[in-house]
């Protein structure tokens, strides 16, 4: 399907947010986030000719923040589809899991391809005569993947990984359903694609930073959406460079339910729910809101219908946008994370 790409001209963004902000927009993340449709599309084609060798049931994917992120998501919905025939496992350490034999493909994603993490992982699970496939822009993945004649399925550069979050996931997803270990999702690709091209949720999020600015957002979600709400708080912390928390249902009942005892209206609680979750947690899910709010937290339910890849990516795409203009709220550019940066750099050379 040949479609038109995304452009924002500035009068269609005055519409969405107010003209003094943009100005924070300095390395053009609005433009990337918005193109994640394309990056979907993208991604999954860059998966096709990645076949691995021989058959596998166990994947372990290894990778940390906005790679790692990936592997997440690929165990969310491998978990939740009934015929699949492997287990997803993800690593984000040093070491490989003691799972990890003979019969396991690992895939180490890391987009700049030098985390230290994701390449002594590689390097521990490859000594156990494991399959590998390695994913990266670049950098020393690449180059240890023709020393050590490893597959290497190459990123476009010149994006902050985590933007890259579709670059990352769907060549993983196309790569599963090459070996015929879950079924082809060619179809809710396309769908999912077209659908969020479609639909314009940049008011919407510019709507929801406002609710979360000045406050610490809270995201909650069933334990099977976790890795969605995980992405929310790890983009409000990249983007927004603020706090956040997430925690899942229905272990939040046990114990974080209790908080907001003091100090609640330092918070905004975000209730990512899907029609997926256990009759009971959508139970919990509705008295837990109501509990909040009775403490005097303000609260927004999310709830995005259909297919749990749409699911997840429609609600993906609604966080990092709300992310993002809450960037622009607080006058902070959402691109770069120097002190990420930083700290890479002050912990030295390792040496795997
Ligand atoms: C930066 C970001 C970080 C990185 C992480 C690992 O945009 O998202 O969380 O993803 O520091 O680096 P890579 O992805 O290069 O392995």
């Amino acid at each position: 399907m040949s479609e038109e790409p995304v452009v924002e001209g500035q009068e269609e963004k005055q519409k969405v947010f107010p003209d003094e902000y943009w100005q924070y927009d300095r390395e053009g993340a609005y433009r990337t986030i918005k193109a994640m449709p394309d990056h979907i599309r993208a991604g999954y084609r860059l998966g096709e000719g990645v076949r691995p060798a021989r058959s596998f049931s166990r994947v372990v994917v290894a990778g940390m923040g906005g790679s790692g992120i990936a592997g997440d998501l690929l165990k969310e919905l491998v978990d939740y589809d009934n015929d699949t025939k492997v287990v997803v496992e993800t690593a984000k350490g040093y070491d490989a899991p003691k799972t990890v034999d003979g019969d396991t493909l690992l895939i180490a994603v890391s987009y700049s391809g030098n985390t230290e993490e994701t390449l002594s992982t590689y390097k521990t699970a490859a000594r156990k005569g494991c399959q590998v496939l390695l994913v990266s822009s670049g950098g020393k993945l690449e180059e240890l993947a023709k020393v050590n004649r490893h597959q290497h399925l190459k990123l476009p550069k010149d994006l902050q990984p985590r933007m890259a979050v579709a670059y990352l996931f769907f060549p993983l997803l196309r790569v599963l359903e090459n070996a015929g270990v879950v079924k082809s999702y060619a179809q809710e690709v396309d769908e999912l694609a077209a659908a969020l091209r479609r639909q314009d949720v940049s008011a919407k999020a510019a709507e929801l930073s406002g609710k979360c600015y000045g406050k610490t957002p809270l995201i909650y979600a069933d334990q099977s959406f976790y890795p969605v709400a995980y992405r929310w708080k790890t983009q409000f912390n990249e983007n927004a460079k603020t706090t956040s928390f997430c925690h899942a249902f229905s272990e939040m009942n046990h114990n974080e339910l209790l908080s907001f005892e003091n100090r609640a209206g330092a918070y905004h609680a975000f209730f990512l729910s899907t029609d997926k979750e256990h009759r009971r947690v959508a139970k919990r899910i509705a008295l837990a809101k109501d509990v909040l709010q009775q403490k005097g937290v303000s609260v927004t339910e999310i709830n995005i219908k259909g297919p749990l890849l749409k699911q997840v990516f429609t609600t993906i795409y609604l966080g990092d946008l709300t992310s993002f203009f809450l960037a622009l709220r607080y006058g902070t550019d959402p691109t770069p994370v120097e002190l990420i940066e930083r700290f890479k750099r002050d912990l030295g050379p390792f040496l795997i």
